[in-house]
């Protein structure tokens, strides 16, 4: 979704807000721009603002800023349409009718046809058909000569989700910002200060950082930074170190970012794990529950909530909770809750899933569920992020910065934290010692085995050259391996653009069998547990059918290789750690897939890294 960088300090802005703004391309955008504090020489040497922007890549906008371009504070943004077209009128920063005044904006102004009916009437003549507009009049329309002042003012009139960072040419080196639903973080720098809506933009700069919250304001200058809450308080700055390194964000040597993560699973997933197997008492350590044993022990239930892969992950750790720690445990998608009046009840974990930690959707329904009385724990990998902070406790996932659209690492990682947290809850009703120590040797292994499927890459790029063309694809699994099956269907879908859809193997003779053809191919996680026969069973079905098969089973399971047109073994392992054998080869296939198509792998057509807007 957008993205906005500010900076104010000693050097050049624009090169700063230009290259802050290629670090948040992942997120997804159609349009970029910045605005500079400028000297006017030709003139009185008074300030006035340079307005760029582009459709398009960062590069149109890099090729279209001169590169002589003066002055030391900006802002920056990248567009992800909303309200308007993606045009260079509406990407922004947009402006005030005298210029004077500059705005970028994140997030969804509710009511700014009315705002803009009452503007127009006051003279403000509008030029994009966006909503942030009326931002940049409203501050304008209250401006004396302090923009923190006139923002505040104007931020009485808002209804909706922003991210604010503004400039004015009357006053030099400052930035102010506002935060109501969308992420603004503070970069501490000697002499120079950042503002930016994700700490990947100013990693390069710094790594001291202060996350704003809700409610709250900041103005900026190269020397000091002031925050203000809603209620007009000056706030004692929390500096915050972020761990990230800045190699993290970029791609050493691979040719794009899902690639380069795919392959960081070993370590990501060892990561996640790092420090949290005790191994005297067979246990996890899970500091950041915030909950005591009693009242970990007191719950009756689990509940997911989570939207797209974080949901996967979810239904994976739902099902191992029920089956492991039998508690009764439930996935549901964050938008659908929301909006059905859940019933919440007091013995039941809920459990916010989020990569970003910034999902609109997940975000709003745990809150309705912490609206209710319920608890929630966050599963997050971004640090500081909003799920992560409002949530009543949590597990970080550390697989460090996902910067690909297709989420890849972030999965493995998340399944990790559920592993750990089965045990956790397994080991307080009926798991035994002796049963504990052998589920943490077989997680402990899972770095190598995930290692040793990675070695497939090159006979699944043969098979994605082989397949790559086809226009359907079937992808089915059964138990644990039904979630991988939804799994590796987005992940081919959101890369390739290839229609692919997940479904239970039990199910296929439900309805979906009508669609298998020699022109659908069918790809079959086949478990090594009980329900081995039984997906045999369903392979054989599609065959009989003309439809092709390709199975993904363990290296040891000749009678599978035999049966299916394509084979992809995976190293054998206990059936209750499958998921993160099976899921390496379909990441593989979508990725070479897309790249067969000639697809842009990491920035996918239409998606957005988190998705900010309901
Ligand atoms: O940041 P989150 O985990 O909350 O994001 C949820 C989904 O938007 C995300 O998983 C999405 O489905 C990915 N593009 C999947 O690869």
């Amino acid at each position: 979704m957008c993205g906005i960088t500010g900076y104010t300090g000693p050097r050049q802005a624009s090169r700063i807000l230009v290259e802050g703004l290629k670090r948040l391309e992942y997120r997804g955008y159609d349009s970029a721009g910045i605005a500079v504090q400028q000297e006017n020489l030709a003139n009185d040497g008074s300030i006035e603002l340079t307005v760029i922007k582009q459709v398009g890549k960062i590069a149109a906008l890099r090729q279209a800023v001169p590169k002589d371009l003066a002055g030391h504070c900006g802002i920056g943004h990248t567009r992800w349409a909303t309200h308007g077209e993606v045009t260079q009128t509406n990407a922004h920063p947009h402006s005030s009718c005298d210029g004077r005044i500059s705005i970028v904006h994140n997030g969804i102004i509710e009511n700014y046809q009315a705002l803009k009916e009452m503007l127009e009437h006051s003279g403000c003549s509008f030029k994009s058909e966006t909503d942030s507009e009326v931002i940049a009049h409203l501050i304008s329309y209250h401006y004396d000569g302090d923009l923190e002042l006139a923002l505040k003012a104007a931020l009485k009139h808002l209804k909706g989700t922003f991210g604010i960072s503004c400039i004015c040419a009357d006053e030099p080196g400052r930035i102010v910002g506002a935060r109501n639903g969308s992420p603004l973080v503070v970069g501490v720098g000697e002499g120079e200060m950042f503002l930016a809506s994700d700490v990947t933009a100013m990693l390069a700069h710094t790594k001291r950082v202060v996350y704003l919250n809700d409610g709250e304001v900041v103005s900026l200058w190269p020397h000091e930074f002031r925050i203000s809450d809603s209620d007009d308080q000056a706030v004692d700055p929390k500096i915050d170190h972020v761990t990230w390194e800045l190699d993290a964000i970029e791609k050493e040597g691979f040719a794009c970012y899902m690639e380069k993560e795919i392959f960081e699973q070993p370590d990501s997933i060892e990561r996640a794990l790092k420090g949290r197997m005790d191994f005297e008492y067979s246990m996890a350590k899970l500091g950041g529950l915030n909950l005591s044993k009693k009242e970990l022990h007191a719950k009756q239930r689990v509940r997911v909530i989570a939207a797209g892969t974080s949901w996967h992950a979810g239904l994976v750790g739902c099902h191992l909770i029920e089956s492991i720690a039998r508690l009764p445990a439930l996935a549901e998608l964050a938008s659908e809750l929301r909006y059905r009046n859940p019933v919440v009840e007091p013995e039941t974990l809920y459990l916010s899933v989020s990569q970003s930690g910034e999902t609109a959707d997940t975000l709003y329904a745990m809150r309705e569920v912490q609206r209710r009385g319920g608890t929630v724990l966050g599963i997050c990998n971004v640090v500081g992020s909003t799920i992560a902070r409002e949530s009543d406790g949590g597990i970080y996932v550390h697989s460090g910065p996902e910067i690909a659209v297709a989420s890849t690492k972030a999965f493995t990682s998340q399944l990790a934290a559920f592993y750990l947290l089965t045990l956790s809850l397994a080991r307080m009703h009926d798991m035994s010692h002796h049963e504990g120590a052998v589920f943490l040797q077989q997680l402990r292994d899972i770095p190598g085995l995930v290692k040793k499927a990675l070695e497939q890459r090159d006979r699944i790029q043969v098979l994605a050259k082989k397949y790559a063309h086809n226009q359907d694809f079937l992808f089915l699994g059964r138990g644990l391996l039904y979630p991988i099956a939804l799994e590796g269907a987005l992940k081919l879908k959101e890369i390739s653009y290839i229609h692919a859809e997940g479904y239970a193997a039990g199910e296929i003779k439900h309805g979906p069998i009508a669609l298998v053809s020699p022109e659908t191919p069918s790809v079959f996680l086949v478990p090594n547990d009980h329900l081995r026969e039984k997906t045999i069973t369903n392979m054989k079905e599609i065959k009989a059918r003309g439809g092709p098969v390709i199975a993904i089973a363990s290296e040891k399971d000749t009678e599978v290789a035999a049966i299916a047109d394509d084979f992809i073994p995976v190293p054998d392992c206990d059936s209750r750690f499958q998921p993160f054998t099976m899921i390496i080869p379909l990441q593989l296939f979508a990725y070479f897939c897309a790249l067969e198509l000639g697809k842009d792998v990491d920035q996918p057509r239409n998606l957005a890294k988190s998705v900010t807007v309901e």
